[in-house]
């Protein structure tokens, strides 16, 4: 019988070998992506915690790969509790120097395994495809998941011309009468959180989800303070825009996430409006509200990255004009087990 490729340890995001657990996600990413620092320790660390504290609407748990006393191969898995009670999101990784001896099939082997033992049937796991070669996809067909989702990455480099943004502020203005464009920063207005919940219920079916074989999330005031908080934790702070009509209601919104350790880059999370309030070109009103806060708070930030299913045509529209430009792929991969 052949060895196994390592030894499989759980462990805890305080515990001694969790900095070599998100090392191994780092080499990775500056193999895949050089030119662009990892995801910091802390997001992990801060992630890790929030998934072991009771009560909140997802627990997780962590596993390292150990060769010869060195963590090889990293596991994350994530039960969403709320919604989605037959789903498990699995994350692995694992380091460059060891690739290709099957350590990535035995953390997905025991990610699978542990996701069974909670009685989730769906597996789900992303692809950062930097480029056409990655590793990821090639793993994950060979062990017979399929692609629900194709994203591509589109990346911003700043300051935006501010001609540009001008163009693209006043034809979008000549269409959105009736709605004032407001922003805030880390907590959602008391008035409007509620309204920010459906939205974020919204992101799980408006936003196109290809074939994912997710359900909608049950979001409420509560579940948005718990991510914002998140985020705070991660050390991110958010700058968000929103759409709001003449009685009051939220009916849009737009976020930048800037992590405050390498705020170079920053990341565009969820855009939408609802279904009845398109067509008034608010979501580039709103970008371009988000982007001029962004500008005036952080200029050091140089570059944003955004991710848009190929499909969603009106995004992808609003972003090209912005100056938005290919930057490799996300895929979206599921196993019914
Ligand atoms: C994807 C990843 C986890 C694979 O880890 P690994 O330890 O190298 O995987 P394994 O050795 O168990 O590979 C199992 C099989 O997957 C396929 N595979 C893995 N990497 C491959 C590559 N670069 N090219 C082609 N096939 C590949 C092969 O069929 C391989 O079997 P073989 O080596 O006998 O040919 C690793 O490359 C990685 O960390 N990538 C970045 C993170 C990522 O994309 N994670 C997503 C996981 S769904």
């Amino acid at each position: 019988m052949t060895a196994p490729p390592a030894r499989i340890v759980e462990l805890g995001p305080d515990d001694a070998l969790f900095p070599a657990w998100c090392e191994v996600w780092a080499a990775g990413q500056r193999a895949d992506r050089p030119g662009e620092p990892p995801r910091p320790a802390q997001d992990h660390v801060a992630l890790g915690r929030q998934l072991g504290t009771p009560g909140g609407s997802r627990e997780g748990t962590h596993r390292a790969a150990v060769a010869d006393d060195a963590v090889v191969g990293a596991l994350r898995v994530i039960l969403p509790l709320r919604d989605n009670a037959s789903v498990a999101i699995l994350d692995v990784a694992v380091h460059p120097d060891s690739r290709r001896r099957g350590v990535g099939s035995a953390l997905l082997a025991e990610g699978a395994a542990l996701a069974a033992g909670r009685g989730r049937t769906v597996l789900i796991a992303e692809v950062d495809e930097a480029t056409p070669a990655s590793p990821g996809r090639a793993f994950a067909e060979r062990h017979g998941w399929t692609c629900d989702l194709l994203e591509t990455r589109r990346d911003l480099l700043l300051p935006v011309d501010p001609a540009r943004l001008r163009a693209v502020a006043a034809e979008a203005a000549r269409a959105g009468g009736g709605y004032d464009v407001v922003t805030w920063r880390d907590r959602t207005p008391d008035a409007l959180l509620e309204d920010r919940a459906l939205l974020e219920r919204r992101m799980t079916t408006d936003a196109p989800h290809g074939e994912l074989p997710v359900e909608e999330e049950e979001w409420d005031g509560e579940r948005i303070r718990e991510y914002e908080r998140s985020h705070v934790a991660r050390g991110r702070t958010v700058l968000s825009a929103g759409a709001v009509t003449g009685s009051g209601r939220l009916v849009g919104f737009t976020e930048l996430q800037v992590p405050l350790a390498q705020p170079e880059r920053a990341h565009q999370g969820g855009t939408l409006v609802l279904r009845e309030h398109r067509g008034h070109r608010l979501g580039a009103r709103m970008k371009v509200a988000v982007l001029r806060e962004l500008a005036d708070r952080f200029p050091v930030v140089r570059r944003i990255s955004t991710y848009n299913s190929d499909g969603n045509t009106p995004m992808v529209a609003v972003n090209e004009a912005l100056g938005f430009r290919p930057a490799g792929r996300l895929s979206t991969w599921s196993l019914r087990q």
